[in-house]
């Protein structure tokens, strides 16, 4: 068994868990307030600063970014919109050679640097300790954590590396944003090499109670690490409390202002709701409605309602429990047999862990026996696809589908979400059945909101969703719209950005209570 680094990760004092100090809840509830006078600083960059991003998947611009654009390359694109820079992560590759390969190239204004990692950092550092441990513990699943020290080990070897390779091209000037629960240790890796940079970190993903991240094995190597950045980024209030109550009850940290003294330094903890391209979706949705597949797809339908879920192959996703709501309202709603078809599109991912190829099984088999039990000879409720389709035909297919079934059991943020009202026609939309787990559903309020385990309650809503009056449903998406396009995904990346690079003062995000 690999042995773990020896010393002490993080110095902070440790004490007794306590109360909370005045950093207050209910300031992360509820909507944000993104008001044209709210104090957003505007980028004072040195000419020689480049924005340097690091993540652990990289996406080099090619004939077919258009394609696929995932939500992390469209968030990183926009925070080079203005900027030159350094994207930087792996490859995506697995190598058995010894000497492991760094790439570079450059497009426009950006340099992208990958490296591929061994065999045995993907198995420890990726498949293990990222997507065994913290993925489950960070969406609440403590019971699917499969943890083990070689992992840890792997994970904190791996982002050494990362820190070594970037200590060779990071100027004294640079901006660092580091993006997402591979890389937490990077910031401390950075430190520990003299950069005093500005350093940012971002999660996509949610954070728990501190009740659950203490579940973590050694989480006092880990978690307390983050307060080497200079910012740390939560997509809702929620994941931003839970840390700093972490930080009180575990560290005796304590905040004024969002801000946490840690010695001699600040550290910043805001709320960054992720967006999407709201306005070029909609466009793009609005041609896509045409295109040959996308018709062909609503043809099929011969005048049915479609109702339409999209979602990584994860657990996180719920689409075991959507199934068996779907089920339950085809028991309870009679009418509507032979009226509606449910198109789930989920591709497959991270196929070499064992929990995702366990749920693959699963769910082609309930949208096997579900189809055989209510089907017809001329219908077939279900249709279950496992592969990935063009961003464009997403586009094309949310904007034919009546309802837009989003239900994850617990979700960063789920821009499928976002992407439906955005690709809906405003004269007739679709209606949102979105789980109340959803970091989207913050900002989505006029959705249907769920409860995605209970199936009665989910069966409800589509019965609902299906009969609402045309009003109605103009009313909800337009709110919801003027959100989405208020908060999109430049004015996402350049308010973090205008955060981390100015000295610590007061939050730029003001919160309804
Ligand atoms: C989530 C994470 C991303 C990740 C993506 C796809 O959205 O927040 O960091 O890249 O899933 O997962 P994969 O393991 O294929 O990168």
């Amino acid at each position: 068994m690999a042995a773990l680094p020896k010393g002490p990760v993080w110095n902070v004092r440790f004490r007794e868990p306590g109360a909370v100090d005045n950093f207050p809840q209910t300031m992360f509830h509820g909507r944000i307030d993104l008001s044209p006078d709210q104090a957003v600083v505007e980028l004072g960059e040195s000419p020689l600063a480049q924005l340097v991003i690091v993540s652990n998947r990289v996406a080099i611009p090619d004939k077919t970014a258009k394609l696929r654009a995932g939500g992390l390359e469209v968030a990183v694109n926009a925070a080079f919109k203005n900027r030159s820079g350094i994207w930087f992560g792996w490859s995506g590759k697995v190598t058995t050679r010894t000497k492991i390969a760094t790439r570079e190239v450059v497009h426009d204004k950006v340099t992208y640097i990958t490296l591929d990692l061994s065999k045995e950092d993907h198995q420890e550092y990726y498949n293990g300790f990222a997507n065994r441990v913290l993925w489950p513990i960070l969406h609440y699943r403590i019971d699917l954590a499969e943890f083990s020290r070689r992992d840890l080990s792997g994970y904190l070897r791996v982002n050494d590396h990362f820190a070594r390779e970037l200590h060779n091209v990071l100027g004294p000037e640079d901006i660092v944003w580091v993006h997402d629960y591979h890389l937490m240790p990077l910031a401390k890796a950075l430190r520990e090499r003299g950069h005093k940079n500005r350093i940012g970190f971002f999660l996509h993903i949610p954070c728990p109670p501190p009740e659950m991240l203490t579940a973590l094995p050694h989480h006092e190597r880990l978690i307390p690490s983050l307060c080497e950045y200079d910012l740390i980024g939560f997509q809702t209030g929620d994941d931003a409390f839970n840390f700093s109550r972490y930080l009180t009850r575990e560290c005796g940290l304590h905040s004024h202002d969002f801000n946490f003294m840690v010695g001699e330094r600040t550290v910043r903890v805001d709320v960054f709701p992720v967006g999407i391209e709201t306005a070029a979706f909609a466009r793009l949705a609005e041609g896509s409605e045409r295109l040959p597949f996308a018709q062909k797809v609503l043809k099929s339908l011969a005048g049915r309602a479609l109702i339409i879920g999209v979602d990584r192959l994860d657990y996180s996703k719920g689409i075991a429990h959507r199934l068996a709501a779907f089920e339950r309202f085809l028991h309870t709603h009679r009418d509507w047999r032979g009226k509606v078809t449910y198109l789930q599109i989920a591709p497959e991912s991270r196929t070499e862990i064992p929990e995702y190829a366990e749920i693959a099984q699963g769910i082609g088999a309930a949208a096997g026996r579900i189809n055989g039990a209510y089907g017809e000879a001329d219908w077939t409720p279900i249709r279950y696809v496992s592969h990935a389709y063009s961003r464009a035909t997403l586009a094309g297919l949310y904007r034919g589908a009546r309802v837009g079934l989003v239900t994850p059991l617990r979700d960063g943020m789920n821009l499928v979400a976002k992407e439906y009202v955005a690709a809906q026609n405003p004269y007739d939309p679709g209606v949102l059945i979105l789980s109340r787990f959803a970091g989207a559903a913050n900002e989505c309020k006029e959705a249907l909101l769920v409860n995605p385990y209970d199936s009665d309650s989910v069966a409800a809503a589509i019965g609902e969703a299906l009969a609402m009056p045309l009003p109605e449903r103009r009313a909800r998406h337009k709110a919801m719209f003027e959100v989405l396009s208020r908060n999109d995904i430049q004015s996402w990346a350049d308010r973090f950005l205008s955060v981390l690079q100015r000295e610590p003062a007061r939050s730029t995000l003001l919160y309804q209570i």
